[in-house]
């Protein structure tokens, strides 16, 4: 079952990136083709049903699955990048971290008025990236239909937050 592959080949490692975080690594996953590929198929059936336009995917780790499943689905992607790297106009937000502070940014022109847009990202921890994602599609006029995840750390309670955006919140272990 993919929820207990997930549970057996995520590593958990401990203080890093600052004491006290029990950091989720997701790098084993990546080195297993079939189980990348069981997870797009879970994505896709779990989106059944859900109209979206587009795809955003949060750097870094949330353009892995996140492009991969655009692709599958014959979707436009947009990358949410952290500050300074994209090259045309952006707009921004900052937002805090389980382990500190961060500010992301979107194109302005990265998703037309109106467009469906799921958020994608490997991980929800305290909601703070997804939610300052949320926020940037929304900026652009554009409305938030669902968030995809690989894992939430739901004693975060970071689902939440999502609530006022979309409650399709999909994860894939908790
Ligand atoms: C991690 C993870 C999510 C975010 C979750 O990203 O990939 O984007 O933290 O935390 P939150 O729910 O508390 O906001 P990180 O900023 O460490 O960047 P990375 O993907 O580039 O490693
Ligand atoms: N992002 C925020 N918290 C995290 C954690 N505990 N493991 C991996 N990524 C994270």
């Amino acid at each position: 079952m993919l929820e207990q592959k997930l549970r057996d080949v995520v590593r958990d490692i401990p203080d890093f990136p600052a004491p006290g975080i029990v950091f989720k690594d997701i790098t084993p996953i990546l080195k297993d083709p079939l189980l990348c590929m069981a997870i797009v198929d879970e994505f896709v059936d779990r989106l059944e049903g859900i109209d979206i336009d587009v795809i955003a995917g949060v750097e870094s780790r949330g353009f892995l699955f996140g492009l991969m499943l655009a692709t599958r689905l014959g979707l436009p992607f947009v990358p949410i990048r952290k500050q300074g790297r994209l090259p045309y106009k952006t707009i921004s937000e900052s937002y805090k971290l389980e382990y500190g502070q961060a500010t992301i940014e979107v194109h302005e022109d990265a998703v037309p008025m109106g467009a469906k847009v799921l958020i994608h990202d490997d991980l929800l921890a305290t909601g703070g990236t997804v939610v300052a994602s949320a926020k940037l599609m929304e900026k652009l006029g554009a409305v938030v239909v669902g968030f995809s995840f690989i894992i939430n750390l739901d004693f975060l309670n970071g689902s939440g937050r999502l609530m006022r955006f979309s409650d399709n919140i999909i994860s894939l272990v908790k």
